[in-house]
């Protein structure tokens, strides 16, 4: 890693991180930020939490609506993109006999929520196989023919495990001709993807903010079209239950804002990374992992043009077990697990503190596990 970036962040040095996608990684300056405004709050709760915290959280909901391309009424700030997922889940309208659909790819806990959901409403769950390795064509192709019934299609932007970036846009056309609506799991958007999170024609998207800027944990949003504004509902009811949605989501109980309040100055370091060249450097260093590993016998889960920026899948011709044992014995934290039908799957993120070495290192473990060069 560089030492001087990676020093930047609370990295432990003898490890090279390349799972940032996972959790996020926030700087030291922001962990020192987080710490002030803690003693902010603590200064005056009574205050900080209570009358002043609207206030406080209104520009931070103008900035996230910005980054979204979104009116600022139609987003609220949530703890994470699990939350959110979970009130969509539970406040969206559903009837017996319908049918909600997704891919076999996406991240557990948001298709775990719509099964919850689904047995409880005598509604119908159809999990639609990813083709992988995929192509935009067979990506967009598998939303093709829905269960008749299909209601909503919850789909992520760019995929968890697989690190898919799904053609959002054509998937929603898809899908509208079919007479459903998109929910738009977009938790590697911001800070990664530039995604017009509400310009997709999607029903709803929401995302975690910690995993792509640089902001402590945790923090998230929801946004949701007009037709459903007075609909979706937090998970949990609390006060302000029945207001306007930034007011709805605001108060979940006691809650601790601070990570959220973050927001704009993490905002600030990620451009500063972004007109610095660091990001596209990062991606350029994606790309050269991408054909490296290939070439030691990895294979990636989709073409090119489905490639996010700056996170890689590939499908790993060695047991899971292996891989983390050789990953591990290696230092490197990237991403491993098993995709639905079982193969391997490793995912490697790469960010402003990667270089050359972290290159050479994945490089060198793909190698270790009897890929072939081709
Ligand atoms: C696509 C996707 N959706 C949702 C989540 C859940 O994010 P969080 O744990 O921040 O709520 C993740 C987490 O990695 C994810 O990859």
């Amino acid at each position: 890693m560089i030492a001087q970036r990676a020093a930047e962040f609370a990295f432990d040095p003898a490890l090279v991180q390349l799972n940032h996608a996972s959790f996020g990684a926030p700087t030291r300056a922001a962990l020192g930020r987080l710490a002030d405004q803690h003693r902010r709050i603590e200064h005056d709760t009574a205050t900080r939490l209570g009358d002043g915290l609207a206030q406080d959280l209104a520009p931070v909901r103008r900035l996230v609506a910005d980054l979204l391309g979104a009116d600022d009424g139609q987003v609220a700030l949530v703890a994470n993109a699990t939350e959110a997922s979970g009130a969509l889940a539970t406040s969206l309208p559903l009837a017996p006999g319908d049918h909600v659909a997704l891919l076999d790819v996406e991240y557990e806990s948001v298709l775990r929520a719509w099964q919850e959901r689904c047995a409880r409403s005598g509604a119908r769950l159809a999990v639609l196989r990813t083709p992988v390795p995929a192509t935009a064509d067979a990506l967009v192709g598998a939303f093709d023919r829905l269960p008749a019934g299909t209601r909503y299609v919850v789909v992520s932007a760019v995929t968890s495990s697989t690190a898919l970036r799904v053609p959002v846009r054509e998937v929603v056309r898809t899908v509208a001709a079919q007479g459903a609506s998109v929910l738009l799991d977009a938790a590697h958007v911001v800070g990664h993807e530039p995604v017009d999170v509400a310009g997709t024609g999607a029903l709803a998207a929401f995302g975690s903010l910690h995993k792509w800027l640089p902001a402590p944990r945790s923090s998230g949003f929801l946004w949701v079209a007009r037709p459903v504004l007075d609909v979706v509902r937090p998970a949990a009811v609390a006060l302000h239950y029945d207001e306007d949605l930034a007011a709805r989501f605001a108060w979940r109980g006691t809650w601790d804002p601070a990570p959220t309040l973050g927001l704009p100055d993490a905002v600030r370091e990620w451009r500063g990374w972004e007109a610095a060249g660091d990001l596209r450097r990062a991606a350029e260093l994606a790309d050269e992992v991408t054909q490296a590993v290939t070439a030691a016998g990895w294979r990636p889960t989709g073409e090119a043009a489905l490639r996010p920026a700056r996170l890689r899948a590939f499908v790993v011709p060695a047991p899971l077990p292996r891989l983390r044992a050789a990953a591990d014995a290696a230092g490197l934290r990237l991403w491993t697990g098993a995709a639905p039908d079982g193969r391997t799957l490793a995912r490697v993120a790469t960010h402003v503190w990667t270089d050359e070495s972290d290159i050479a290192r994945v490089t060198a473990l793909a190698r270790s596990l009897g890929g072939q060069d081709r």
